[in-house]
């Protein structure tokens, strides 16, 4: 199973960037980053490590954001406007080992989140793979994909995944479980073969 995933890496990137390196593609090369408040980009990340292996990391700040969920819209609006980023207190070490890096973000006021703005800004992915994730409360990605692309001048980005998650402003936790988990595996499996990391 897992050879057939590689396998299929390989090819995607024959394809699509005319096989550099491609033999030495493994799990020990792919990272997948996420950023996870109520757990539900963290479902979809382990979903997607459950089917092509890899580096799991959760992306935490130095200063965590406040539990209070319209305080920590108002810091994000504001660090959205002055273009803060916030220091991360992950380290990722030999970022240069891993040659394809999903990356899982929340949409937050309907961009990407400052830290994952972060994590672009300080990790280097010039020539990797990146693959993009998303969770959201059902109004979609909003730039976050976009800002991907801009962030990553210099790396292939390929097409991302987005997914309804929760509605914390409503009271809304956690929800990529029972049925909805399932679900969610399905829309993962399809979207993995469709970008031709999986067979
Ligand atoms: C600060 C903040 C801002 C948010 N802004 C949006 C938004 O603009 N649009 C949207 O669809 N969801 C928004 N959400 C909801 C999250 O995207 C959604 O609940 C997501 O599934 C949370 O992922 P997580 O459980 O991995 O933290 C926001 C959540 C937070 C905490």
């Amino acid at each position: 199973m897992k050879s057939a995933i590689f396998l299929s890496i390989i090819i995607a990137l024959c394809i699509s960037s005319g096989c550099p390196n491609a033999q030495s593609i493994s799990s020990k090369k792919i990272l997948i980053v996420y950023l996870s408040r109520t757990n539900n980009t963290k479902a979809i990340a382990e979903i997607i490590h459950n089917k092509v292996g890899g580096t799991l990391v959760a992306l935490e700040l130095e200063k965590p954001y406040p539990e209070n969920y319209q305080a920590t819209v108002q810091q994000v609006v504001n660090e959205n406007e002055t273009g803060y980023l916030p220091p991360l207190k992950t380290r990722i070490d030999s970022i240069q080992n891993y040659e394809v890096v999903f990356v899982g973000f929340p949409t937050w006021d309907m961009k990407m989140p400052p830290p994952m703005k972060s994590f672009l800004h300080q990790y280097n992915l010039s020539g990797k793979t990146v693959i993009p994730f998303n969770t959201n409360a059902g109004y979609g990605v909003g730039s976050g994909f976009q800002t991907v692309k801009e962030l990553c001048q210099n790396s292939k980005v390929l097409e991302g995944f987005s997914i309804t998650g929760g509605m914390e402003r409503d009271g809304v936790y956690f929800v990529i479980k029972g049925e909805k988990a399932k679900e969610a595996e399905t829309e993962v499996k399809k979207w993995l073969q469709k970008i031709k990391v999986t067979e």
